[in-house]
């Protein structure tokens, strides 16, 4: 027989989208349980993006959970945009007001968020096993797992499915509810992480005739820097050398000089768009890359999922002070606006394996136009440093 426990708000997954939710819960003084089936170390080791949002780095800081971001995070309030061998400076701070973005990588977002929960005395469980959800096209959802070999039954009056792109919500949710939109893209990102201190102070994107490549970094010892490569690439056939060549000749530009050293780690990554609509059904809510991917072109997963759980927990928090449902019941809507123009905004650097002379002449273009006319390029600044948590 399995053990009943009971909760407000049932959460799966541990990710940045977990945590957020479950402790804007509790600061709404809303109870939640979270069930992740991994390690808690393996989940505060994985490597992911590092580009927060202003909005992001606001509230993380109105969380309370801002503090070490605040001193190891770095600051930037540009990009460089580079073509032709040319940089372009688009500057955030003039074009936005003041914004601008912090590097500070995901995993330590998620160490931050899983201390302040257990802080708080939040109940974050690890290494469940065999978590199945059930009932949310009722008023008592239930989440059921196994841990430490007892089978559980959590009831709730909510469930946040935050569990990633290979969760069990979302294909919990019955056939033709949801409508799945995707997009497979004919490239990758060839992504090495080495122990080198990043050859500019902000990132650079480069368009070249052999791909895109970018330069990014998690601190001021360790570079982060990216090759477009085929979708399928074996990352074997990459040798260091291989990379510091490739990246040297597409990052060229007069009177600059890329940092080599040591690669701590290197790895292929697929570039894909997903969304699903609604992302919601019944009492189930989807938040974050369980409802929707991104290509990592413009970092914005992890912005997206802390953006939807800061509305889902604002929903919640209005359901339980007043019984209305209005906000839970455009919980999927609101969420989608921003979603929608994400993906719109997934970038113009890439070479397309099928692309024309004509399609390359307008891609020269439509970089001259952003990097020359400040309208446009306000356009880019806006969307990189996030639009406001209010879109
Ligand atoms: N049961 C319990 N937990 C699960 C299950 C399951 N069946 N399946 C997945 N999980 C956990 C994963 O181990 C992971 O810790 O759910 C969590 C989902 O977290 P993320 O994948 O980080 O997703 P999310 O919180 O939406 O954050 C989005 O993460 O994928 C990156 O780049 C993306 O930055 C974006 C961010
Ligand atoms: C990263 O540092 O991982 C990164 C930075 C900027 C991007 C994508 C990835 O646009």
């Amino acid at each position: 027989m399995p053990i009943s426990l009971r909760t407000q708000v049932g959460i799966v997954g541990a990710g940045p989208a977990g945590l957020v939710l479950s402790h804007l819960l509790h600061l709404q003084g809303i109870d939640s349980v979270v069930v992740e089936n991994r390690s808690r170390q393996y989940v505060e080791e994985r490597v992911r993006a590092g580009v927060l949002e202003q909005g992001t780095v606001d509230l993380l800081v109105e969380m309370g959970v801002g503090e070490r971001m605040k001193r190891e995070g770095l600051i930037h309030y540009g990009v460089e945009l580079r073509f032709h061998g040319h940089s372009h400076r688009i500057d955030f701070k003039d074009l936005t007001g003041g914004k601008g973005i912090t590097i500070y990588s995901q995993h330590e977002v998620v160490k931050d968020l899983t201390d302040a929960r257990i802080a708080a005395g939040g109940q974050v469980l690890f290494e469940v096993e065999g978590v199945s959800v059930h009932d949310f096209e009722g008023a008592k959802p239930k989440i059921r797992y196994r841990k430490d070999g007892q089978a559980y039954e959590l009831t709730c009056d909510f469930i946040g499915g935050c569990d990633g792109f290979h969760g069990v919500c979302r294909p919990s949710v019955p056939e033709g509810v949801l409508t799945e939109y995707e997009r497979v893209y004919p490239f990758g990102w060839l992504g090495i992480l080495a122990e080198a201190p990043p050859s500019s102070e902000e990132l650079i994107y480069t368009y070249h005739d052999r791909g895109f490549a970018l330069l990014s970094m998690r601190t001021e010892q360790i570079s982060r820097l990216y090759l477009q490569c085929k979708p399928d690439e074996e990352v074997s056939l990459w040798p260091d050398e291989k990379i510091w060549q490739e990246l040297h000749t597409r990052l060229a530009a007069e009177g600059w000089e890329l940092t080599e050293g040591p690669i701590l780690q290197k790895g292929v990554t697929r570039m894909s768009s997903f969304v699903a609509e609604p992302m919601q059904h019944g009492r189930l809510f989807l938040a974050g890359d369980s409802a929707h991917i991104v290509p990592p072109t413009g970092a914005k997963g992890l912005n997206l999922a802390v953006a939807d759980s800061r509305i889902l927990a604002r929903a919640l928090a209005d359901f339980y002070a007043t019984g209305r449902h209005d906000l839970l019941d455009g919980y999927s809507q609101t969420c989608l606006r921003r979603v929608w123009n994400v993906q719109r905004f997934s970038w113009l650097l890439h070479r397309f394996p099928d692309e024309n002379p004509f399609d390359r002449r307008r891609q020269l273009a439509e970089l001259d136009y952003v990097t020359s006319s400040r309208a446009a390029s306000q356009s880019l600044a806006e969307n990189y440093v996030g639009l406001a948590m209010e879109w």
